[in-house]
């Protein structure tokens, strides 16, 4: 029996993801760190499916996460097929405002963590006749973001890093695919403190969490490499690419910057 892992599971996209493998009828395992959450969320998917589920409380700013997630499923013999790395936050306003602690506590969750999941999960899911690694990047990743700064980098090492390592297993049973959404509503705005500015903008921009999570699902099983959510987002890549460098941050900054 095959499990789809989901990181972040307990809300937001992860949370949509997760509904939606289990109406396609694939048994799950869901962490993050709100237990209540995951619980219900794992009850309830189980009963509407008929599926299997489980869930772990893990705190990724801990030392050891992902291998204490490992742990947990060689001493229950759960085995994936799936691999979904979606948690992780960001920290708005000016770098300096917060704690060097604060900072690596986000690139714990945003990088090291992703990262050590496809390192220690990735015998397992060779062992799969196919199999997905799903990592949740950024539209972000395009550019630098002054007031999002950290997290807009953090997410340029997620669409690097799978984008290498999808050409890597390009011969193997394994596809690495990579979602860069946009605005999505999710607690995300909040977590991160964005200012009225950047809520306001996104207001009119802002995708469901639900739509988001289809497209990431769809993009997964088609086993593409790497995909921006909704045209807006598509578009937005585009002049950034085209258009200066520095111009493109002189607009990020007056959207994110708090300064
Ligand atoms: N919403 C957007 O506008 C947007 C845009 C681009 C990319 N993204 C990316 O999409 C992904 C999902 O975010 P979302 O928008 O769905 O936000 P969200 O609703 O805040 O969900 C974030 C998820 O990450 C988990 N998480 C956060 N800190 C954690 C920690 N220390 N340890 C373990 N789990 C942790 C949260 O669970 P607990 O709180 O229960 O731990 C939650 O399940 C993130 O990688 C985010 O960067 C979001």
């Amino acid at each position: 029996m095959k499990y789809a892992l989901i990181t972040g599971a307990s809300k937001g996209i992860g949370k949509a993801m997760a509904e939606i493998l289990a109406s396609k009828k694939n048994n799950l395992l869901l962490v993050a760190r709100s237990a209540d959450l995951l619980e219900a969320l794992a009850q309830t998917l189980k009963k509407q499916y008929q599926i299997e589920a489980d869930w772990l409380s893990v705190d990724f700013t801990e030392a050891g996460a992902a291998n204490k997630i490992h742990q947990w499923c060689l001493n229950k013999n759960y085995s994936l097929d799936i691999l979904i790395n979606n948690a992780g936050y960001g920290l708005s306003g000016p770098f300096e405002n917060y704690s060097a602690k604060e900072h690596t506590d986000m690139m714990q969750v945003n990088m090291n963590v992703l990262v050590e999941l496809c390192s220690l999960f990735l015998p397992d899911l060779k062992t799969a006749q196919k199999s997905h690694i799903l990592n949740i990047a950024s539209s972000a990743a395009y550019q630098a973001v002054p007031g999002l700064s950290l997290y807009a980098a953090s997410k340029a090492f997620v669409l690097s890093f799978g984008r290498g390592l999808q050409y890597e297993l390009r011969h193997t049973n394994v596809r690495v695919t990579t979602i860069c959404p946009g605005g999505t509503e999710t607690d995300f705005a909040n977590r991160a403190n964005l200012n009225e500015k950047a809520r306001k903008a996104g207001e009119k921009l802002n995708m469901s969490a639900n739509e988001v999570a289809r497209i990431a699902i769809d993009t997964m099983l088609a086993g593409k490499t790497e995909k921006i959510t909704g045209f807006i987002n598509q578009l937005g890549a585009a002049f950034v690419w085209l258009l200066p460098k520095i111009l493109v941050e002189k607009t990020a900054a007056g959207i994110y910057s708090q300064d």
